[in-house]
């Protein structure tokens, strides 16, 4: 793998994500040509990437829409140039519409960053079916909220969180406070650059996304003529309830409300550590249903440190009376203290407890 291949697995940012090394190492160590790998909880398609780099078929299931954009683009085959002309001929052809009004709009972007911005929503909105779209529906959502550069803009928004969205009324305060306006930005530039950064070079990619909950078992039920011999995964921490309303931003550019959207449909829910622990029961139980006899479990499990429950009782809990028999479990190190699946959670006040690696193989 050369170094500008792994760049796409940057392409947009997602909180409490596996570092890429993790499932790459053990795919690499034990999988064999054609195995197929799949990811129960996508994310941004870490899991999904690391297949596609050694050549495997995978398959990953998210109920978040902008988790499963973003495994959407670890799977697509196009070049830079394809993805580049596709934006430009969306500019060039559609005129401006939908654009949301109000304070955190007009100070969170330049209006004819907004303009750009909204004629791109309601274009990939209506069809997002070509590899090219859906990798440019990364790159945008990528840009869509960051930093502001001294130089050459790199984001399309005023200064803002890259990783979570900003609440709309802090944000607000914030540019009033300390006089920020947006920036003039060449849209067509950013996604030029980043399109090039993360598409070039890249090996062909086999699989697909659902976007569905994993609970469910006729999501599964889909997938009946596959057999799966690797899952490697990170299920959400006990507690951390939050990536559909932390994203809003980029959930309003895939077709949501232009304010933040406190519902959270179709993820776990986070009642009890018991409750927490049937549903993930649930999950493993669906994907026992279409493993192959031989395969292999692997989970990367935390928690977060102000629920003070220990996440490897839930863990425990979740395989009791399973189709699984977990073999192994090991401290897989602290997500506060280097690139852990939760090494966000710093800013997020709410600091994580040790992670742990577990391994399970199919009862026979
Ligand atoms: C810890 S993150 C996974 C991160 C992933 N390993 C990566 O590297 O990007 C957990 C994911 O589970 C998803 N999720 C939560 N409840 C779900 C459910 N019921 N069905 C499917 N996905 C769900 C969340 O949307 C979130 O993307």
């Amino acid at each position: 793998m050369s170094i500008t291949q792994s760049t796409l697995n940057g392409i947009c940012p997602y909180f409490t994500m596996f570092p890429l090394e993790f499932p790459l190492r053990i795919l690499k160590q034990y999988a064999s040509k054609s195995e197929w790998v799949m990811d129960p909880f996508s994310g941004r398609g870490t899991t999904t990437y690391a297949a596609r780099l050694l050549g495997l078929p995978s398959i990953g299931v998210d109920s978040s829409p902008v988790a499963v954009a973003l495994t959407e683009a670890k799977l697509a085959n196009v070049t830079p140039s394809v993805i580049i002309s596709c934006a430009n001929r969306i500019l060039r052809e559609t005129s401006s519409s939908d654009i949301p009004s109000g304070e955190f709009w007009s100070l969170g972007y330049h209006p004819l960053v907004l303009d750009s911005l909204c004629r791109m929503r309601r274009e990939l909105i209506r069809n997002c079916q070509s590899d090219a779209r859906k990798a440019l529906r990364a790159v945008i959502l990528g840009a869509l909220h960051g930093p502001m550069a001294k130089t050459k803009p790199a984001y399309f928004s005023n200064q803002c969180t890259r990783t979570y969205a900003p609440k709309p009324r802090y944000a607000v305060r914030f540019w009033q406070e300390h006089h920020m306006n947006p920036p003039f930005v060449d849209v067509l530039h950013v996604i030029r650059t980043r399109a090039e950064r993360y598409y070039s070079d890249q090996p062909r990619a086999r699989g697909f996304v659902i976007e569905g909950d994993s609970r469910d078992i006729r999501v599964f039920q889909r997938l009946e003529q596959i057999r799966v011999k690797w899952i490697v995964t990170s299920p959400p921490y006990y507690g951390m309830r939050t990536y559909i309303p932390d994203q809003w931003l980029r959930n309003w550019f895939l077709g949501g409300p232009s304010d933040v959207d406190y519902s959270n449909n179709n993820q776990l829910d986070h009642g009890s550590p018991e409750s927490f622990a049937r549903q993930l029961h649930s999950v493993w139980e669906n994907t026992a249903s279409i493993s192959s006899p031989d395969a292999r479990m692997v989970i990367r499990f935390g928690g977060i440190a102000d629920r003070n429950i220990d996440p490897v009782y839930i863990l425990k809990q979740s395989f009791k009376d399973s189709s699984w028999i977990l073999r192994t479990i090991k401290p897989a190190g602290s997500a506060d203290c280097g690139r852990r699946q939760a090494i966000h959670f710093a800013i997020r006040q709410a600091a994580a407890q040790n992670e742990h690696d577990a391994w399970a193989v199919l009862r026979s």
